[in-house]
């Protein structure tokens, strides 16, 4: 079948970290037949699409995105016939499922990464990306990710490999055509039983330049950049454009690239359909925006004017040249948005629906991420060792032993960023264990499960649950949502973001203040009299903002 509809344009997105959605077996770890267990709960939610974070067999250094065997799902999480049953369960629910597609790096624990360590002359030992040391050291300055140096040495074949994550994770080399053709197969295995499609990780990091130069090194930083030097490589197009041509286009399918590094002006080279790459890629810019002199793990916090700046930018430049754009605030990477660009107290509710507002009415393929829909916040563990990512953990190392920041402040910084904070398990309802597990949770509980859970939420019409529904409905139903032009209105007040979308029979203005007081705004006239489709506070005052009060006039 060809590629031919554009389902996905009009769709949202629902991300299931399995590993923290719901347990049955006790283990602690949450399993497939937990999100079999909710369907009912996410069709009530209304959303069109599952994206599932990886569940194929992994020694989980990296939470699954370090895969041994891509043709079978861990037993930590079930059977094949458990996630066969979910896949048709799941289109009975009118929901579709794609899976996340790692093959930037493998784990080392894969048999391909196995043999190709054995031996020089094993076939298998070119499917990975190696090279001689530089006098005695690293082919070059690049760091991981994950902290240290991008390169390991390997005794048994006397050269380095390239890890641009941990060095769990070994790279494919892409230039060898074999690997190419075994990433296909393994993506027909899973489109042939009937997934809808695959989110890419970092997928604009297949092809690497081959002069292998160092990285420009930040004056805090050991290491060279490495993803500058490999983001958006020489390749990368040719690349998706023989996947597409092998693969994706004989598959009714939705695609979404994760992208770091990239430029509006890349993502419409990668998403424009004449092009026939990906439909969509996720984009890091706004993400980028309360980064500190030590990169992410900082207690920064973004300013209202480039936030502006950078959405308004990415909305104007994908519409104008045949682009598409994904939405989101929140993934199992990030920290809760309500806490990062919202208010996580006296507000939590409003600044959770005001951001579902700013966000659902924009242009592109929303994502929601488990528990978003709750407006929770992040976590905060007493100690380090309560954390169980190791991103997190390399990064308070180093603040704490390269950067000597103070122990406490180094934690804050965790607070506010890491990872864990969106990996804390889906809070069910507010008993001890939040109805996640009956066993001991992999990872600590948020301790707000008594006052932020499904159960309360369903049971209250105010609820952050039953906004998103309406934002979702609303989305289905306004094709403007969909294909109307975006112009960032009022752009320099200090407080408020609004904009309008425009198609020939309707005009939206969403109006969004990110303020934790009351403001003085005046709607516009020809809005004055408009029909209000959404907001987040039961009374409208004509002539102010209540704190982050968000509305949606139509007319
Ligand atoms: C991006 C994924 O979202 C993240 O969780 C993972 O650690 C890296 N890619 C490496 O696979």
């Amino acid at each position: 079948m060809a590629q031919a509809t554009e389902w996905w344009k009009k769709s949202v997105v629902y991300q299931i970290y399995p590993k923290s959605f719901q347990d049955t077996n006790g283990d602690g770890i949450g399993d497939i037949n937990g999100i079999i267990e909710h369907l009912d709960y996410l069709e009530k939610l209304g959303v069109d699409v599952l994206w599932l974070n990886p569940m194929y067999v992994s020694p989980q250094v990296d939470n699954g995105y370090d895969i041994a065997n891509y043709r079978a799902i861990d037993p930590m999480f079930g059977t094949m016939e458990d996630f066969e049953k979910l896949l048709s369960e799941a289109h009975k629910h009118h929901l579709k499922i794609i899976l996340d597609l790692v093959v930037n790096h493998t784990s080392d624990q894969h048999p391909w990464f196995k043999a190709a360590e054995s031996s020089v002359d094993d076939p298998h030992h070119d499917y990975y990306i190696w090279k001689k040391g530089r006098n005695g050291q690293e082919p070059n300055n690049w760091g991981g990710s994950f902290g240290g140096s991008a390169w390991t040495y390997k005794e048994s074949v006397a050269e380095y490999y390239l890890h641009l994550f941990a060095k769990e994770q070994p790279d494919l080399n892409w230039e060898n055509p074999k690997v190419r053709e075994e990433v296909y197969d393994l993506m027909k295995f899973w489109l042939d039983k009937g997934i809808d499609g695959f989110r890419m990780d970092v997928i604009n990091l297949i092809s690497k330049n081959p002069a292998y130069l160092d990285g420009a090194v930040r004056e805090v930083e050991k290491y060279g950049d490495a993803h500058q030097m490999t983001a958006n490589g020489p390749r990368a197009h040719e690349f998706l454009q023989e996947m597409n041509r092998e693969v994706l286009s004989k598959y009714d399918i939705m695609t979404v690239g994760e992208m770091p590094r990239t430029s509006p002006e890349k993502a419409v080279e990668y998403t424009d359909p004449k092009r026939h790459e990906l439909d969509m890629i996720f984009q890091f810019e706004h993400m980028g925006l309360d980064g500190g002199p030590f990169g992410k793990f900082s207690e920064n916090r973004f300013k209202l004017s480039d936030l502006k700046q950078v959405l308004s930018k990415w909305q104007t430049e994908l519409s104008a040249h045949g682009g598409w754009n994904s939405l989101y605030w929140s993934n199992h990477d990030q920290p809760r948005p309500v806490t990062r660009f919202g208010n996580d107290g006296k507000y939590r509710v409003e600044s959770a629906k005001m951001l579902g507002t700013l966000l659902h009415m924009m242009q592109g393929t929303p994502y929601v991420f488990e528990g978003e829909e709750l407006g929770m916040t992040n976590a905060k563990f007493d100690s380090i060792n309560d954390y169980q990512d190791l991103e997190t953990f390399n990064g308070y190392k180093e603040l704490t032993e390269v950067h000597h920041v103070a122990p406490d402040a180094a934690l804050r910084a965790i607070y506010a960023k890491s990872r864990d904070n969106a990996r804390t398990p889906m809070p069910w309802n507010a008993s001890e264990k939040a109805g996640f597990t009956t066993g001991e949770p992999w990872i600590k509980l948020n301790p707000n499960n008594d006052e932020i859970n499904v159960e309360d939420t369903l049971k209250d019409f105010n609820s952050v649950f039953y906004f998103y529904q309406k934002l979702i409905k609303i989305r289905h139903e306004l094709p403007v949502i969909t294909d109307g032009v975006y112009q960032l209105v009022d752009a320099e007040n200090p407080d408020v973001f609004s904009y309008t979308r425009t198609d020939d029979d309707d005009q939206l203005l969403v109006i969004c203040s990110f303020a934790d007081h009351v403001v003085d705004y005046k709607v516009p006239t020809s809005f004055r009299d408009a029909e209000v489709l959404i907001d987040n506070y039961d009374q409208i005052e004509t002539d102010n903002l209540q704190p982050f009060e968000s509305r949606v006039y139509k007319i």
